[in-house]
This record gives structure tokens, C-alpha cells and sequence, in this order.
């Protein structure tokens, strides 16, 4: 079995090859770039050029090291046939339900206020807010979604889900599909997006969906840059609709030195780190699908093209 490796960007390529000869003894295993043409039977990926796939023709199946492929489907050079398989939970929704929480907890108990003030010589402590003010409603009840969902309930705030499908997790209430969605929005205070990108998901953060929630709402985006259109939070934070926004993923990404978000008081901002892929965790999960799959057994994660995640 022949495996190439690439992930171009920010990664050294060294000891993700490594970790995947470690995983897989019995494999030959190759960083992609120097790899004879139609030479690997299966690719493991993060952000790869289309490229890859003019060079690897023989190809079996393309295992992504993320949750989210939206990029990698939007490949033109990937072949229509092949098997997209993405990673499933590698670590990441624990993550992710830490970040969403620490978000969540430092609007409703208004910690950035306080941190403004103490900084500026006031001490003013103020009531308690009640939980009940603060409905997080969870978009997408995923690996991801459900794990954040289960972690602010655990919390005691009202947690309402929204997915494709009905869902049942412990403590949420749960909505779905496009009929669901407006009665979730004005039930919700602080939106959370953990969707998959897709083309029903694109821009879904958009000024009428926004502007449904309750008053002085809150929107923490970790779930892709383009689910959000940028311009409408900006408007709707400067009319007071939004009252802040934690962004951990953004349109362009590197943010540019010169977005507005820089500017804007009330928005977090971190590097699109909120759940950061564990080489590990995932290298041995992929290794366990591609056994499964020269074994001609089913394995979890196979991307349906047609619905995008
Ligand atoms: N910022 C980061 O560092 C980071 C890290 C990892 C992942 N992510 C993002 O998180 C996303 C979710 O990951 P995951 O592992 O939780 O994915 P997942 O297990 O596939 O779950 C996706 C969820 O979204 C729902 N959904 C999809 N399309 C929908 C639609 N049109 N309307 C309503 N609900 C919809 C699905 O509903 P059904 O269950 O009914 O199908 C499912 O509940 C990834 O795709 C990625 O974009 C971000």
C-alpha cells in the first residue's frame, strides 16, 4: 500500500510522514512532492493543491486531516468518483466546547466590561446575571456541535441545537431544517456556528438572520469565515443589535492588517485556533479507516458530495 502526504502551508511535512509510517508500518509512505506520478493509493491532506490530483491518478480514497472539507471539495481537480473520507472527532470537540464556553461565559457574565473598568480604576461590581437571559442556541449538532451543546448545558445556560435532521442530546432543545430555523434564531441570545460550510450554509450569518435573535445578541463564529458576512456584523454591532462577536475564523485568513475587525471593541478575535487538529489522535484514526477500507469494511466520515459535509 503506497500513501502520499501533503500539507502545504504552515506544517513542516516531516513528521506528519513520519507519524503515518509509525501508524501504518506495512505502507511506503511519501511526502507528495516526491512521489513518482500515479504512484499512491490513497492521499492524506490538509489544503492540498489541485494538483495533487492531475499526479495521483490511481488513487482509492482522499483522507482529510480536518473536520471541515469545504476546501478540499472545492478542488476542480478532484475526481467526481473518488472517496472523500473527513476526520472525525480527533480531539477537536473538546476543544472547541473549552473555547465555546470561555466565549459564552465571558459575555453573560460580562467579564470584558469588568475588565475595562478595573483597568480604569472602577470598581463596580454588579448583580448576577440569570442564566435564563442567556439561551445559546448551537448551529450544527454534530461531532463538534453536540460536545459544545452538552458543555454549556452542563453549565446550566437554556442550549437550543439546530441541524439538518432532528437530534436528541441530553439537555438541548432541538430544532431543524429551514422550517426550524426562525423559531431557534428568536429563541436563541448568543449564536454559536459550528456548521460545516456549504452551499446552504454559506453566509448564513447574514443581517436577517442576526437580526432575529434576541436583544443585544452575541455571535461566536467557529465554524468557517464564509458563514459569516462580514459587513452585516459590522453594521449590526454599530446599531447595537449585536452586542459582541468572538471570531476564530474569517473570509480571508490571514486577517488582513487593515480589517475593520481590528478596530472593533467589541469583537474577540483569535487565529483560527478554537480546535486545532491533534497529528496523533488523527494520523491513528486515519491509519484505522484505511485498514478498515482495503478491508472492504464501511468506515465512518465518508463525504456525500451532493450535501457538501
Ligand atoms: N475553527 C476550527 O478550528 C474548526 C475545527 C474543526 C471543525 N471546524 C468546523 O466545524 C464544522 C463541523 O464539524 P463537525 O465535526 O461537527 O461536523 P459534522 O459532524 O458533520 O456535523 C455537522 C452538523 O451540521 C449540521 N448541518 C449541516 N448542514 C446543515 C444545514 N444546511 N442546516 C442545518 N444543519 C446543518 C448537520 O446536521 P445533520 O446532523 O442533521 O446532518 C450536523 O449536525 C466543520 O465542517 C468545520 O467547518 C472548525
Amino acid at each position: 500500500m503506497r500513501i502520499v502526504v501533503s500539507v502545504p502551508g504552515a506544517f513542516r511535512i516531516e513528521p506528519w510522514v513520519d507519524a503515518v509510517k509509525g501508524a501504518l508500518p506495512e505502507a511506503e509512505v511519501s511526502a507528495w512532492d516526491k512521489a513518482p506520478a500515479n504512484w499512491a493509493d490513497y492521499a492524506i491532506v490538509w489544503a492540498p493543491e489541485g494538483a495533487l490530483f492531475e499526479d495521483q491518478r490511481a488513487l482509492k480514497a482522499v483522507f482529510n486531516l480536518g473536520a471541515g472539507v469545504d476546501a478540499l471539495l472545492a478542488l476542480a481537480a478532484l475526481p467526481p468518483g473518488l472517496p472523500v473520507v473527513r476526520l472525525g472527532d480527533a480531539g477537536m470537540s473538546v476543544q472547541m466546547a473549552e473555547y465555546v464556553c470561555q466565549a459564552v461565559i465571558r459575555f453573560a457574565r460580562g467579564l470584558g466590561e469588568y475588565e475595562r473598568e478595573m483597568k480604569a480604576g472602577i470598581w463596580s461590581a454588579k448583580r448576577a446575571p440569570a442564566r435564563s437571559d442567556f439561551p445559546v442556541g448551537v448551529m450544527g449538532l454534530g461531532a463538534i456541535g453536540a460536545r459544545v451543546a452538552r458543555a454549556l448545558a452542563a453549565f446550566d445556560y437554556p442550549v437550543l441545537g439546530w441541524s439538518r435532521s432532528p437530534k436528541t442530546v441530553a439537555g438541548v432543545a432541538s430544532y431543524c431544517g429551514p422550517a426550524g430555523l426562525d423559531a431557534f434564531l428568536r429563541a436563541s441570545r448568543i449564536l454559536v456556528c459550528a456548521l460545516p460550510l456549504t452551499p446552504d450554509t454559506r453566509g448564513i450569518l447574514c443581517r436577517a438572520t442576526l437580526e432575529k435573535l434576541r436583544p443585544e445578541g452575541y455571535l461566536i463564529n467557529v465554524g468557517r469565515g464564509a458563514h459569516l458576512i462580514e459587513d452585516d456584523l459590522l453594521e449590526l454591532l454599530d446599531e447595537g443589535v449585536i452586542k459582541g462577536a468572538t471570531l476564530d475564523v474569517f473570509t480571508e485568513e490571514p486577517l488582513r492588517g487593515d480589517h475593520p475587525f481590528l478596530r472593533q471593541p467589541s469583537i474577540t478575535l483569535t487565529p483560527h485556533i478554537s480546535a486545532v487538529t491533534n497529528r496523533h489522535l488523527s494520523v491513528e484514526q486515519i491509519a484505522q479507516k484505511i485498514k478498515r477500507f482495503e478491508a472492504g469494511a464501511a468506515i465512518d466520515g465518508v463525504v456525500e458530495r451532493t450535501r457538501g459535509y
